[in-house]
């Protein structure tokens, strides 16, 4: 499994944290940073590159920092084929999987700790979407599909 992964400052620590993690069960990681400490940076740099990628197909699943997690979402849902889903427990990651199909979460550095923030990443990749009445009502997000 290929997962892209891009962070503002706020999301240094953690996204390296999670890389060691899917290195360790096996994942292959793409890196689109920010990786420095002590440096401020915008987070649209960071997080259009890794939101372009899992677009394209480029990678199975995405995962974005920020401070709170709202500027990465509302970046990487500007793209047509990502569902991102601002997610703050393993409870809403396993919604955002199962109901969503959500392929990228965006995680909020300021608001979790280390095992709020690996406990997110496992359960997200482990869970498989439902299908069923969620297919339909994924099919109807896009706003050119609705009305149908
Ligand atoms: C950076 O201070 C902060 O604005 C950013 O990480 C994020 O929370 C934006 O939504």
């Amino acid at each position: 499994m290929l997962i892209a992964i891009g962070s503002d400052h706020t999301g240094v620590y953690y996204k390296s944290l999670i890389i060691s993690f899917l290195t360790k069960i096996g994942c292959k990681i793409k890196d689109f940073g920010f990786s420095e400490h002590g440096k401020a940076v915008d987070y649209p740099d960071f997080i259009h590159p890794t939101a372009e990628f899992v677009n394209e197909g480029k990678a199975d699943f995405g995962i974005i920092i920020c401070g709170t997690g709202n500027g990465a979402a509302m970046i990487a849902n500007k793209y047509k084929k990502i569902r991102a889903a601002l997610v703050w427990n393993k409870e809403v990651a396993f919604l955002a999987r199962k109901h969503n199909d959500a392929n990228i979460i965006s995680l909020p550095a300021r608001f979790l700790d280390k095992n709020e923030i690996l406990e997110i990443t496992e359960t997200f990749l482990i869970t498989n979407f439902e299908g069923g009445r969620h297919k339909i009502r994924i099919s109807k997000i896009p706003i050119q599909n609705y009305p149908q």
